[in-house]
């Protein structure tokens, strides 16, 4: 494989130049995070997990109108993106109440909302992400009005379609964060779903039991990590073929 430039190392992914111009070749680490990083661990097999499971969810919103920066799966680990802009916002939804919203609010965990909830925070990591409302978004420019009328149409039918995905498989979708990126084409400009959708972006519990199926197993210390992934990807019914052995996947080529 040719030795491609890396344009970008974040906490779990790393960004390649593309085979051409307008894309990016995204590759999954296994590298895990929590708490504005003063946590650090591994999780075996996630990026390879994580790589289909963003697949997955972002063609089943690709097919219902919901654009987005995948292209297509590379290899066990690597897909390729569209570039866009990212627009330096983290959306969060929730549904029912969970982590930091409890915490603040001393809301009891598994709370169910009364409605959907949207929150936005700055992706600035020397700020730790800090919480912000439109109001700052606008006027700092971050993203316009249009912008952000867009990011919450888009936010909530991801949320009502993602919501019934994983009730179909036995997974209640408590919160999850997304990103958008601004898609140059030609003359025009489309905010598009970018970043990845994965357990480490979702919070996910069984429905019956639960149970947590997701990122919180890291940074709780609950033990089951890599299962809750593979779990995941096994409901969806995108587990791959090779055993649970052959995860870690190819190594990175630089
Ligand atoms: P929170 O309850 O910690 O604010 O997290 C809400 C959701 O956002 C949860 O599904 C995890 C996700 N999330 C990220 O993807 N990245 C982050 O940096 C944080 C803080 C949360």
């Amino acid at each position: 494989m040719a030795r491609r430039r890396q344009l970008y190392e974040g906490k779990a992914k790393i960004l390649f130049e593309g085979p051409e111009p307008g894309t990016l070749v995204q590759y999954f680490k296994d590298d895990a995070t929590a708490f504005n990083s003063q946590k650090k661990g591994t999780i075996t097999g996630k990026g390879v997990l994580n790589n289909r499971i963003s697949e997955y969810l972002m063609l089943r919103l690709g097919e219902i109108g919901v654009p987005t920066h995948f292209v297509r799966r590379l290899n066990m680990r690597e897909q390729l993106i569209r570039e866009v802009e990212i627009i330096p916002i983290e959306v969060v939804v929730r549904n029912v109440a969970a982590g930091s919203l409890s915490k603040r609010l001393g809301i009891p965990e598994g709370t169910r909302l009364p409605r959907s909830i949207i929150e936005y925070y700055y992706k600035n990591a020397a700020l730790e992400n800090p919480m912000v409302g439109e109001e700052h978004i606008t006027a700092f420019g971050w993203a316009g009005t249009q912008d952000m009328d867009d990011m919450v149409a888009l936010t909530l039918r991801i949320n009502d379609f993602l919501t019934g995905l994983f009730l179909g498989v036995g997974i209640t979708l408590v919160d999850f964060k997304v990103e958008f990126g601004r898609l140059y084409e030609n003359d025009d400009m489309r905010i598009v779903l970018a970043d990845e959708l994965s357990p480490d972006n979702c919070r996910l519990w069984d429905s019956k039991t639960n149970e947590k199926m997701d990122k919180d197993r890291f940074r709780r210390d609950l033990g089951k990590v890599e299962e809750a992934y593979q779990e995941v990807a096994r409901r969806l019914g995108i587990l791959p073929e090779a055993g649970i052995r052959d995860l870690k996947g190819p190594e990175l080529m630089q």
